[in-house]
């Protein structure tokens, strides 16, 4: 009798999956490595591996519809004049103009204005519709000094340098030829249509003493009126926000690996840098040892998506959160209607992160007179604002069930975690347990 063999499922590698295979045939065909937009893609523990607990009978919720919960903030109220007054706990990340279109950036300060908070400039200065639109400008001051006009330093509300993004901590930015249009050349001063990499670091700093003279020169320049946020790239949160804040900074901006980017090596956004629920506990430490939590305040970033995120990072010590890749799918990128248009680029509306590319359906990562047109700054905008108001609303809800009368009042307490890895970064119990590992 012979024996014939059962048929068998094809098996496929979990190492060389789909996506490693198509890569290594990509680069064996191009000889580059590939860039991209948009933060990294890859499970990493994250808030949604944190859970509210919630009040019972121990903890005293408040009535949702009657009692009060408040969710403004003030940032730099430690050096600067004039701190920012902002209604609510969520603030516009920077994005620059040049990887963002002209009316993604007006559309940015009109939903920012309308919910009571700010916006950020980017890499490659203030364009005078984002200036126009937005209440409350916080003015990025980068290692590229792509730009920068003191002028423009002296119109903003605040002013953000940037040591790094979560996206490439250690890294520079890019800006690829075909999005340097005649405008954006001549806002850099830089050539058209050359794609333009970024310094990695400020060229006049050998380290963080640098800094302090750096942050004492900008107050000098806007007269101690504004405040002076540092952006650092979540790496080694503990001692780079214990550097900024002896350098004089009035707000410390953590951003962690999960942070967008307009183009970045697609192997630095997946494998540089550490996942955003990781850098919050170490930022809020360092602040605690200096004395100095809710006195220099802390921005995190990195991954924000909804109100339970938000009121997730303000349990762990922040006191805002910034937005970006979010802010972006409210206006409009990543939209289903286009989907058309998306397979003829070869992707998906879920997918697309060709953003440095120009070719955005959606009109907002692009320069193109044609797709830009497509985005109506004042919908957009109002699309941005209803999202903001949303946001605001779900961290409200979470904080009045955990009985708080302000989003700032969330604390560590409030929270448990579903995997030991989440409790060890974010320094919460186990879910059922009293287990933080690693904590003495
Ligand atoms: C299109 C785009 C452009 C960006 N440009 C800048 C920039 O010019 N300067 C900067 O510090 N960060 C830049 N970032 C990073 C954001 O400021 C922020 O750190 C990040 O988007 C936060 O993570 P999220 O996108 O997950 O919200 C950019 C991000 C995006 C998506």
């Amino acid at each position: 009798m012979s024996y014939v063999n059962p048929p068998t499922v094809p098996r496929k590698s979990a190492t060389f999956d789909d996506y490693t295979l198509s890569e290594i045939r990509r680069a064996a065909t191009t000889g580059i490595y590939d860039i991209r937009g948009a933060g990294a893609k890859r499970k990493v523990p994250h808030f949604d591996d944190l859970l509210f607990l919630g009040a019972s009978m121990s903890r005293y919720p408040l009535e949702g519809y009657r009692e009060r919960c408040d969710t403004d903030v003030v940032l730099g109220s430690r050096f600067a004049k004039k701190p920012l007054h902002l209604k609510i706990p969520i603030t516009i990340a920077g994005m620059s103009f040049g990887s963002l279109s002209a009316n993604a950036k007006e559309a940015l300060g009109r939903g920012a204005s309308a919910a009571g908070t700010s916006t950020t400039t980017g890499d490659g200065g203030m364009s005078s519709e984002e200036r126009e639109q937005s209440k409350i400008l916080v003015y990025q001051y980068l290692p590229s000094r792509y730009g920068m006009n003191p002028e423009d330093l002296l119109k903003a509300d605040a002013i953000e340098v940037v040591i790094g993004q979560g996206a490439k901590p250690g890294g520079g930015g890019m800006l690829l030829g075909q999005k340097i249009t005649d405008r954006v050349a001549a806002m850099r001063t830089l050539p058209k249509g050359i794609d333009q990499r970024s310094a990695s670091r400020h060229p006049d700093w050998t380290g963080p003493d640098d800094l302090e003279i750096q942050i004492l020169e900008l107050r000098e320049i806007t007269d101690w009126q504004k405040p002076i946020f540092v952006k650092i790239g979540g790496a080694r949160p503990y001692y780079d926000v214990a550097l900024a804040v002896k350098a004089g900074a009035d707000v410390v901006v953590v951003d962690g690996m999960q942070g967008g980017t307009a183009a970045t090596q697609e192997v630095f956004i997946e494998h540089v840098g550490m996942p955003t629920l990781a850098c919050i506990n170490p930022a809020v430490r360092a602040l605690q040892d200096l004395g100095m939590h809710r006195k220099v305040q802390l921005i995190v970033s990195g991954g924000i998506r909804n109100g339970a995120d938000v009121a997730k990072a303000l349990a762990l010590g922040a006191d805002a959160v910034s937005i970006g890749t979010a802010a972006l799918v409210a206006l409009g990128e990543n939209d289903p209607i286009h989907e058309a248009e998306y397979a003829a680029l070869n992707t998906t509306s879920e997918a697309y992160d060709d953003w440095h590319e120009g070719k955005d359906p959606a009109g907002i990562t692009t320069q193109d007179p044609e797709l830009m047109a497509r985005l109506d700054p004042v919908l957009a905008g109002r699309r941005l604002s209803n999202f903001l108001k949303v946001l605001t609303l779900e961290a409200q809800t979470i904080a009045r069930a955990c009985g708080h009368n302000h989003v700032h009042n969330l604390e560590p307490e409030d929270l448990c975690a579903l995997t030991v890895e989440a409790a060890a970064m974010a320094r919460v119990p186990l879910a059922g347990t009293s287990w933080i590992p690693g904590a003495k």
